[in-house]
């Protein structure tokens, strides 16, 4: 089994530690993003599985094997960098035949897997090219092209997009998702942008200063965030906070912030919290849209409306913080117009503690 298997691993820079004991099981032909701001220790993460930083403490197995000290070429693991890393004397053919040759396969192979990997990349009319020639996105190609041809165990893929423009970034998204569709390669790629980790995983990996907050699907990372981080971290617009205290409603518990009361779901951990301050989690795209004649609205300064067609982002202010609400326009053009609030479904408020910023236990969203 291909898979990738971090246990307690650290990472320590001259005394300072910069990952703190990250445990991860990566599954033979899943696709994994490491997600999280500058800084929190993706990159070096990535390169102490590629064996381009020496690992302070914890297991790495590859395939089950351990592999804390082999070599990065004899652990079957190819890269793909941000800045493509090609050789500028080589054209394209021989750039990607590169670590064929070192590893002394014959004339004939390397020209076939050459030419079996320019077909899928799309590189064919430019192999005798070299990389100044090429734009952006073809330069990028030529990069997976050198992974892909070695047939490795594991793709690892650092930030491999960001130098491109935004429509070349979306293009060359959809390919790689195709072509791990194709190869059915175990991978692991590190991004800062949440849209590409969406886009791209079958698992995110969400982490912060060095440690994980939390590991799932995209849609249960969206729906289910465990944590106030996650929870702004991923969603685009962001999910939106409001400070706010549990008091009992009956049947229900609900929600107080300046002079609202919100019904909340009537689940154990909420009907057991009153009088607890939280932060209620509310999407944007979760509300729905009331003018003044709806009587349990709550009530948002509404300065800007943004028409998208199909759609509109209605920018708002509550609590002195912004409110955005992402909401459909046909056949509520006249709402829009008239727009002083929203109600919200009890089941779509996501209900964090105040203190910690932990979800309060027993919230569970399905799709
Ligand atoms: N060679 C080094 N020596 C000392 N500290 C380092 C070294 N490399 C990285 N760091 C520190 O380790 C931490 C994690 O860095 P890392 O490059 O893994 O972050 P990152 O999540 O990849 O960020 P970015 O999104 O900016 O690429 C940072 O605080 C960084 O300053
Ligand atoms: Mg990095």
């Amino acid at each position: 089994m291909a898979g990738v298997s971090l246990q307690g691993i650290v990472k320590t820079y001259g005394g300072l530690q910069v990952v703190h004991g990250i445990d991860l099981e990566v599954q033979e032909k899943e696709f994994v993003v490491l997600v999280g701001p500058s800084g929190c220790g993706k990159s070096t993460t990535l390169r102490m599985i590629a064996g381009l930083e020496e690992i302070t403490d914890g297991d790495l197995t590859i395939d089950d094997r351990h592999v804390n000290r082999v070599a990065p070429k004899d652990r079957d693991v190819a890269m793909v960098f941000q800045n493509y890393a090609l050789y500028p004397h080589l054209n394209v053919a021989d750039n990607i035949a590169f670590g064929l040759r070192i590893r002394k396969e014959s004339k004939e192979a390397i020209a076939s897997s050459v030419q079996e990997v320019g077909d899928i990349l799309g590189l064919t009319p430019y192999l005798e090219r070299r990389p100044a020639d090429l734009s952006g996105g073809q330069r990028q190609r030529v990069a997976m092209g050198r992974a892909i041809v070695r047939r490795p165990k594991v793709f690892l893929f650092d930030e491999p997009l960001s130098n491109l423009d935004a429509k070349l970034r979306t293009q060359m998204r959809a390919e790689i998702k195709r072509l791990h569709k194709r190869l059915g390669v175990t991978s692991i790629y590190v991004t800062h942008d949440q849209i590409e980790a969406m886009t791209l995983a079958d698992r995110i990996v969400v982490m912060h200063d060095g440690r994980i907050e939390q590991i799932g699907t995209p849609m249960d990372l969206f729906l289910n965030p465990v944590n106030t981080f996650v929870a702004e971290f991923l969603g685009a617009p962001p999910m939106n906070m409001i400070k706010a205290t549990i008091a009992s409603g009956g049947s229900s518990p609900v929600a107080e912030f300046d002079g609202n009361k919100v019904p909340l779901a009537p689940i154990p951990s909420l009907q057991n919290a009153v009088g607890r301050d939280v932060i209620l989690g509310v999407r944007p795209e979760f509300v729905t849209v009331a003018d003044h004649t709806v009587p349990d609205r709550v009530a948002v300064d509404v300065d800007l409306i943004e028409t998208l067609g199909s759609e509109a982002l209605v920018h708002a202010s509550l609590q002195g913080a912004p409110f955005v609400i992402r909401t459909e326009t046909v056949g509520q053009m006249r709402l829009l117009d008239n727009i002083s609030g929203f109600t919200i479904e009890p089941h779509l408020i996501r209900v964090f503690d105040a203190q910690t910023g932990m979800a309060l236990p027993g919230q569970v969203m399905v799709q």
